[in-house]
């Protein structure tokens, strides 16, 4: 049984004292800056947000250049070997920039930091990394980062500072935050996974599941709508299972219902929902909730039974598909995405075969196709591969040009229709200068003032292709 370590007040509250400590280190009227590079989720991106706020309050400018960056923070995801190799190799690059500027501070934290023999081969081989911790220690960052300072070039590799204790989870409220614009937030509403998925290093690395109060989430909302933000996406993991670790606590659902009831003019998102959790009383609420946007992320990783189950997803193809039809009869224009893995160990092409004819079944709006990737320490680590790299590529290519077509297609239906978005960026190119999201939250690029960001308008779709579609305002 894990214990939920809840950090208290005061806990923070040193942390402020050394931010202010950390600011007094600078000379009046010197600019130091600091740059955050997030890898991976949006869990991830929500904690850069914290990392972001800390580095401000400790008197730090934020820049997207490295070379004028005094402190360099390489967010991390352990999830694909993939993922894991581009941070190593960027995180690598930097030795020009430390050679160059030897007291540039280089910390890496997130999945891959929580890893013990990520760890030693940070130890051993990124001598420049001055700094390294895992995604629970987010919370006194201020802390790590002073020892880091205090040390630093002082005495190469016993200066550095390690910190990624064992740990099933920590819970911290009222940290800073550093949102990137002012449209579209992330709000983490818990953190954590208990379901392990064979394949999966995610429970490994963030932990046991554990929710934020209600009272908590609700009050961060209202801080957000009242900040002017017009898209907020309430996430975790496994949202479905929120709440489920704190007695008396509503749940997701609820949770939900207590969002979207807030004053404002505001659209409510949710990810990530889990197949085996997500109920008939969720797509209620989610049609019930005029707030509540009619978009499901629902992964359901693969359409064979056997494989699904040597992946302890907890639910057969069948199961899914029903859920498909249940949410779609609550929520009207329903826009659903999915995650697929193709090559899972002992994949076959029947196995295959029925992964294809889920999706011909469900026709995604859109879906993430990933090659499996073997994660040591998982259960699934030690099955054996049976099917070759090129067999597993083709797979690969087939799904995705099927989900290709079924999107290209959806979106083609969606010509001379007309959507109620949100205009939510200004930095597209070409004649297209504006982006938008439709309720379903595809994605609409439009011209227009780049004043109109964070306004609601009717737009006229006049085109598609398969990841987008282009309108003019009304
Ligand atoms: N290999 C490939 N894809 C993975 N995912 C999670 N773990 C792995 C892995 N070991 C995918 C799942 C998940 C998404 C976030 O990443 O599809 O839903
Ligand atoms: Fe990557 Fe998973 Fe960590 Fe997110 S939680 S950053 S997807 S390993």
């Amino acid at each position: 049984m894990y214990t939920r370590q809840e950090i208290a007040p005061e806990k923070i509250e040193e942390q402020r004292e050394i931010c202010r400590r950390v600011r007094r280190l600078f000379p009046e009227g010197e600019v130091h800056r600091a740059l955050v590079d997030t890898y991976g989720c949006q869990q991830n991106e929500s904690d850069s947000e914290i990392l972001r706020g800390w580095l401000r309050d400790m008197g730090y400018a934020m820049t997207e250049r490295e070379e004028e960056a005094d402190v360099i923070v390489v967010n991390t995801c352990a999830i694909r070997e993939h993922a894991e190799m581009r941070v190593f190799g960027n995180v690598g690059s930097l030795i020009h920039l430390k050679r160059r500027k030897p007291e540039l501070v280089v910390a890496v934290c997130g999945c891959m930091a929580q890893k013990e023999e990520i760890r030693q081969r940070i130890k051993n081989s990124y001598r420049l990394v001055d700094l390294c911790f895992g995604p629970h220690e987010v919370w006194r960052f201020p802390e790590l980062l002073e020892q880091a300072l205090a040390v630093h070039g002082k005495s190469g590799n016993q200066g550095r500072v390690f910190a990624a204790l064992p740990c099933e989870g920590v819970v911290a409220e009222d940290l800073p935050r550093l949102r990137a614009g002012g449209v579209k937030a992330w709000l983490a509403i818990m953190n954590g996974c208990n379901n392990y998925c064979s394949y999966c290093i995610v429970p490994y690395v963030r932990g046991r599941e554990r929710s934020r109060r209600f009272a908590d989430v609700l009050r961060e909302a209202e801080g957000l709508i009242a900040a002017g933000y017009k898209d907020i996406t309430l996430l975790g993991q496994n949202v479905n299972s929120y709440g489920r670790d704190l007695a008396g606590n509503g749940d997701f659902p609820e949770l939900l219902r207590a969002v979207s009831a807030l004053p404002g003019d505001f659209r409510l998102r949710f990810m990530t929902s889990h197949p085996k959790d997500a109920t008939e009383k969720l797509f209620a609420a989610m049609g019930e909730c005029e707030k509540c946007m009619p978009q499901l992320h629902l992964p359901v990783q693969s359409g064979s039974d056997r494989v699904l189950k040597a992946m302890n997803r907890g639910y057969t193809a069948e199961k899914y598909l029903q859920q498909i039809e249940a949410a779609r009869a609550a929520v009207p224009g329903l826009v659903i995405t999915t995650d697929m893995i193709v090559g899972f160990p002992g994949e076959t092409e029947e196995d295959f075969q029925q992964t294809l004819a889920l999706v011909e079944a469900v026709q995604f709006d859109s879906m993430f196709t990933f090659i499996y990737s073997r994660r040591p320490g998982t259960a699934a680590a030690k099955l054996p591969d049976n099917a070759s790299r090129e067999e597993i590529q083709d797979r690969f290519d087939r799904l995705t040009a099927l989900a290709n077509a079924i999107s290209e297609r959806r979106h083609a239906e969606c010509a001379g229709e007309e959507y109620r978005v949100l205009i939510d960026g200004a930095e597209g190119t070409g004649a297209y200068n504006l982006t938008a999201r439709t309720e379903g939250g595809r994605l609409v690029h439009l011209k227009g003032d780049a004043g109109r960001v964070g306004e609601f308008v009717t737009a006229r779709i006049t085109g598609s292709n398969t990841y987008s579609l282009f309108g003019e305002i009304e």
